[in-house]
């Protein structure tokens, strides 16, 4: 089957899980295009992806970087980051799920988790960037990838029992609206080690200390439980993949790397809301 028709059935078989971003009705797939019931017309493109979003996708991330963080996440730098959360999300005993990645980029997250579990479940993931959901639909099957806004999003109320949001920008309000009274909120935020030899290269003397207070006291504003869990190590980078450790993050963009680099800090926060 191709990938354009593997993506026509998954949205058929899960249509309930979306919704006309501009009218908010329900959607039907006829042929290659999702239509809602005022006729609003969203278009599956060949490489096995749905465009909900009509503007142009921001330029801050491209393809080059989409493909160099496939390449960084495959190859196991953010393995223990998943297993946790994998674990965390094996540990609510559902034995169904919707799972949502809110600003998933090229997919490597949302395809390491949910291959490690067994339920049943479905896979949705959306980014404003259409680069990150290009290389999204062309490197991971059978879960569902769609190009739309936070702002704007194509999902109804209530139906998703984990929601992913993982060095994303939040959108709580719309996060609440999402969830499933049982949902969770999985939301990962960097702390002040992470990724500090590329910072050092980059900014140098003129690096200051990250601290992610801010964000954990506006997560903490809107949720009544929070649950925090410290993922910290260091990742040995494979020597032929300095390039792609380079250009995986917007911190270096349009810099030449000066010195290589043998090992990142992921130093991270998984944070839960409920
Ligand atoms: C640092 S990247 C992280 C991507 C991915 N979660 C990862 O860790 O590889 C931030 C992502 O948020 C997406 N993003 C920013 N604003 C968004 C919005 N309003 N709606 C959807 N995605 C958005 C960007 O396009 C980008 O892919
Ligand atoms: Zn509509």
């Amino acid at each position: 089957m191709k990938k354009i028709e593997q993506a026509a059935q998954l949205i058929e078989q899960n249509k309930s899980l979306f919704r006309c971003p501009i009218c908010q009705e329900e959607i039907r797939v006829e042929n290659t295009s999702v239509i809602c019931n005022s006729h609003h017309q969203f278009d599956l493109a060949k490489k096995g992806y749905i465009n909900f979003y009509s503007k142009a996708s921001p330029r801050d991330y491209d393809r080059k970087l989409f493909e160099a963080r496939y390449q960084v996440i495959q190859s196991g730098m953010y393995d223990l980051l998943h297993q946790k959360i994998t674990e965390i999300i094996k540990g609510l005993d559902y034995q169904v799920a919707n799972i949502l990645d809110l600003g998933c980029g090229e997919g490597s997250h949302l395809q390491k988790i949910t291959q490690q579990l067994d339920i049943t479940f479905v896979g949705i993931g959306m980014d404003i960037a259409k680069d990150g959901i290009i290389t999204a639909a062309k490197y991971h099957q059978g879960l569902i990838w769609t190009v739309a806004d936070l702002a704007q999003s194509p999902y109804p109320s209530s139906q998703f029992d984990i929601l992913l949001n993982i060095l994303t920008p939040a959108n709580y309000q719309e996060f609440k609206r999402l969830l499933h009274t049982d949902g969770r909120l999985i939301k990962v935020i960097p702390r002040s080690g992470y990724l500090q030899e590329i910072r050092e290269q980059v900014m140098g003397e003129k690096q200051q200390t990250y601290v992610n207070d801010e964000i954990m006291a506006h997560f903490k504003k809107h949720f009544d439980n929070v649950e925090i869990h410290t993922v910290q190590y260091q990742w040995e980078v494979p020597a032929d993949l300095l390039e792609d450790i380079w250009y995986m993050t917007p911190l270096t963009w349009r810099k030449e790397i000066e010195q290589s680099i043998e090992w990142v800090t992921i130093d991270l926060d998984i944070i839960i809301g409920y």
